[in-house]
């Protein structure tokens, strides 16, 4: 245990956590939770004289150690890392000894990781609704932990709330099936929500959820030893049953056709307000997702293959700290992969591939003035910040890493195999890219002998592992058949490029009967092209209704064309209005961000303007970030 995490400033090498009594209280007019965490930590050497545990922005009342009040130390504000909260032992702990410390704290209106939406900003409008993001390391900013992916915590919880609650865990009480809020009323009676996980998880993963929310549960397969269903506001629910029903619980069977039994017994999903910045984000038992997924026909369903996945890769086996990160989103895009080719074919595979080639060089491209990102595996300093390294680069980078390895090994049957045994190691623990690669090793060692080992030896690790600049260390081909109509109509338009626009040959029926992913592979290629005169853009618009599209990845698209064109400034302030629409705010920052991006460069006054007039209805993590591309330091909290 020499190597650390760097994005920690707990003592868990010395002392780990490895279970958590939350008792809270959600207190809706203040918005704030308050109550305390009881810290079950194991010594792992001898004479440890204190507990450190990672805060940011807690109030701390009182601290306990065995029952007993104590004093307690909060060290200095670090603006990445918050403030080590350091407990001195009453006598010190040897290795194994067991030590129960309890922290009596409020969280403040600073905390990070949770957003607390007034009713206004909810699909109902009646009740408020409170959501957390404890990924990267955000958890610090719900309890004192031990904040760190190299340990991991099981968990009980009792949460008082007048609205209903959910948890990254399994519900004890009251039961899911309803009635909702226990039949009390909801804003008013006060119920108690009990929630067990008894499966250890890291606490980027620990999540809290609560609003007027409703449950409805999915068919699942005979002998299935998993329930599944869908929560979210009784206003989306129909929509939101319709749009995963079908294809979650095929996606948990698939994968426990391929891997291993599914092992957190319940795997729902939760369809949070538009605030929520990101488009999928795997808390364990309790898949969230942004409602810009309900695009009306199942066309955007792999985000819920994906975080599935991560119930394997991430969940089950975690990255060691952030520099490994690549371990849970490579292998969990590799595989939501897979799932598509076995439920769609190996064309739908490959496609995906083609979309995410062009979010990767967007990627690369972003990071020339910082290559250090740009590598599949980043040696972080203490302090830095894991959301400034955050891209597509190591979910493409690392997806293809492992296609290129399945080419070379024989093909999809023998790598699933081995992807397998990968699961059956490591599953339940944390790990390094090292450990990762030398697994590699001793499976086809084990199965293929030197042939095999031969094909490892000739792999460019370091170029794989350590390369920066923009390409793959090997030119990746894929199946374009599906992306070959949108490389034609886009070549169209190219060449039309001199023609008069009144005279242009298109119409609607261009494009009638596409998908989403088809949309999104057209605009992309216009995209890369020299750009199209002004009258054509309006042309574009006005023909497809590209500006009016309710597709939010078909909108992000259409804006990435129209504001680097010569009509840019028609549609800067549509694009404003399209990111801050009260009704559908783009609070996922994959939409959000390069929006404010590109408008900062055609005009800078109406981005700053626009983000400063709604910047308390972004995420509070999608207000840092926004904030950091437009140049602004002064981020508000609500
Ligand atoms: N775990 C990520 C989200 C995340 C990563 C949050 C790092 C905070 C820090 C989640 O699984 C994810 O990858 N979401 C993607 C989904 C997509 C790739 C299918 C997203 O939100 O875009
Ligand atoms: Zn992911």
């Amino acid at each position: 245990m020499t190597a650390t995490d760097p994005t920690t400033q707990s003592n868990y090498t010395a002392i780990a956590n490895y279970h958590v009594d939350f008792t809270w209280n959600l207190d809706w007019k203040a918005k704030k939770i308050s109550g305390s965490a009881g810290v079950h930590l194991r010594a792992r050497q001898d004479e440890v004289k204190e507990v450190v545990l990672d805060t940011s922005y807690l109030e701390i009342s009182k601290v306990e150690v065995g029952g007993t009040s104590t004093k307690f130390h909060l060290g200095d504000h670090h603006e990445v890392m918050g403030r080590a909260l350091t407990i001195p032992l009453p006598s010190v702990a040897n290795k194994g000894d067991e030590v129960i410390v309890t922290i009596f704290y409020e969280t403040t209106d600073k905390c990070t990781a949770l957003q607390w939406l007034d009713k206004e900003q909810t699909a109902g409008k009646q009740f408020g609704y409170l959501f957390s993001q404890c990924q990267p390391i955000y958890a610090r900013s719900i309890a004192p932990l031990q904040d760190s992916p190299s340990v991991k915590i099981t968990y009980t919880a009792s949460v008082t709330s007048v609205l209903p609650v959910v948890m990254s865990a399994i519900r004890v009480s009251p039961p899911s099936t309803g009635p909702i809020h226990d039949g009390k009323e909801l804003g008013k009676d006060v119920v108690e929500y009990k929630y067990k996980q008894p499966t250890p998880l890291a606490s980027y993963i620990l999540a809290i959820a609560a609003g007027n929310i409703a449950y409805k549960g999915f068919k699942t397969p005979p002998n299935a030893t998993w329930t599944s269903g869908v929560w979210t506001e009784p206003e989306m629910m129909d929509r939101c049953f319709w749009e995963f029903s079908e294809d979650t619980t095929k996606f948990v069977s698939e994968a426990e056709n391929i891997l291993t039994p599914y092992r957190w017994g319940v795997y729902d999903i939760l369809v949070l307000p538009p605030s929520f910045p990101y488009g999928g984000m795997e808390n364990a038992c309790l898949t969230f997702l942004t409602p810009t997924l309900l695009s009306g026909d199942r066309a955007l369903v792999d985000v819920v293959a994906h975080e599935l996945t991560h119930s394997y890769f991430g969940n089950g086996i975690t990255q060691k700290d952030a520099s490994s990160f690549w371990l849970n989103e490579g292998w969990t895009t590799y595989f939501e992969r897979v799932l598509q080719q076995v439920l769609h074919g190996p064309l739908a595979r490959d496609f995906s591939f083609i979309i995410g080639a062009k979010a990767l060089i967007d990627s690369l491209k972003s990071y020339e003035s910082r290559p250090k990102y740009q590598r599949l595996v980043i040696d972080f300093q203490y302090g830095e910040d894991p959301d400034d390294a955050y891209s597509s680069i190591p979910y493409e980078k690392g997806a293809n890493f492992l296609l290129y390895l399945e080419r070379q090994l024989g093909g999809l049957d023998v790598f699933l195999k081995y992807a397998r045994n990968y699961v059956e190691t490591f599953d339940g623990q944390s790990i390094a890219t090292a450990d990762w690669k030398n697994h590699l090793y001793s499976y086809f060692k084990a199965n293929g002998g030197d042939e095999k080992i031969a094909i490892l030896d000739a792999v460019d690790w370091d170029a794989w592992l350590y390369g920066e600049g923009l390409h793959l260390p090997v030119n990746m081909e894929y199946d374009t058949t599906l992306a070959a109509q949108a490389y034609e109509l886009a070549a169209k338009w190219d060449k039309s490029r001199t023609t008069d626009a009144k005279d242009l040959p298109f119409n609607a029926t261009d494009i009638q009967g596409w998908n989403t992913n088809q949309l999104i592979v057209f605009l992309e290629k216009l995209e890369v092209l020299k750009p199209l005169p002004s009258t054509h853009i309006h042309a574009l618009a006005s023909i497809y209704g590209f500006n009016d599209s309710k597709n939010a990845e078909v909108g992000l698209r259409w804006f990435e064309v129209a504001l680097v064109s010569p009509a840019a400034k028609d549609f800067a302030q549509s694009a404003a209005n399209w990111v801050v629409d009260p009704s559908s705010l783009k609070g996922r920052m994959k939409f959000c961000r390069p929006i404010f991006r590109l408008l900062y460069q055609v005009d800078q006054g109406l981005a700053v303007k626009t983000f400063e007039a709604n910047q308390t209805s972004f995420h509070p993590i999608a207000r840092k970030m926004i904030a950091k591309d437009l140049n602004i330091s002064d981020v508000k909290y609500a």
